[in-house]
């Protein structure tokens, strides 16, 4: 019997650029863009199947062998340190984790500084590096409305465009590293299927070099 690989997607715009790339490495599944509401898609003569997750998710899936493979970003890799191994920056999904805020803003070393993210691991390091004492504040998306609102004083966020800053009065104050999607794999389907996995990345390694 066949091999199959196992692969998260991120649904989105990122998932589909992705999944083009592995299409041209002889990995297809035409019907996977049909925009019906399907989750999981099978290609059984070119040994693959395909799933439709949240983006963040992803990490969850391929740690705990649920799929083979999966497309995460770097930013989801640094949160939360998922046990997979990161085999091929894909040099899509590019952006930046940064620190933003007001654009006149200036930290006063006598407060605590009030950051507000959907990163928490990424921001405490980062502040934690400069040992500056900060208040924490978890919140799940339409971060920039923090400072706006006065809940914080700064960001820890990702800046792709930068037009969310812009269109609200905020700005980049700093920037913590550069994000690109990675292609991840689970320890144990290393193992068992290494050769197929293999074989995939080094087609889609030749796909990706040269688009790049
Ligand atoms: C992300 C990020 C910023 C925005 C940056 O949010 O959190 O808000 O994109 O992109 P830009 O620099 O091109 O404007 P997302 O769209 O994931 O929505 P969210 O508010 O739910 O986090």
């Amino acid at each position: 019997m066949k091999t199959m690989l196992n692969i998260a997607l991120p649904k989105g715009r990122l998932g589909k650029k992705v999944y083009g790339a592995l299409a041209k490495a002889g990995y297809p599944c035409p019907d996977l863009l049909e925009g019906n509401r399907k989750l999981t898609f099978e290609n059984e003569a070119a040994g693959v199947r395909y799933f439709w997750v949240k983006p963040s998710d992803v990490a969850v899936y391929v740690e705990r062998g649920a799929t083979d493979l999966g497309i995460a970003g770097s930013d989801i890799l640094m949160e939360y340190r998922p046990d997979v191994y990161e085999l091929l920056d894909l040099r899509m999904g590019r952006c930046r984790m940064c620190v933003a805020g007001p654009k006149d803003f200036e930290d006063d070393h006598t407060h605590t500084l009030r950051v507000a993210t959907k990163f928490p691991a990424i921001a405490r390091s980062y502040y934690n590096a400069r040992s500056r004492e900060i208040d924490l504040i978890h919140l799940n998306g339409s971060i920039e409305l923090a400072p706006i609102l006065g809940l914080s004083d700064v960001i820890v966020d990702i800046v792709e465009t930068g037009k969310t800053l812009r269109e609200n009065g905020l700005a980049v104050l700093d920037e913590i590293v550069p994000i690109s999607a990675r292609l991840i794999v689970n320890k144990s389907s290393d193992k068992f299927k290494g050769a197929q996995i293999r074989r995939l990345i080094e087609q889609v390694r030749e796909v990706v070099d040269h688009e790049d």
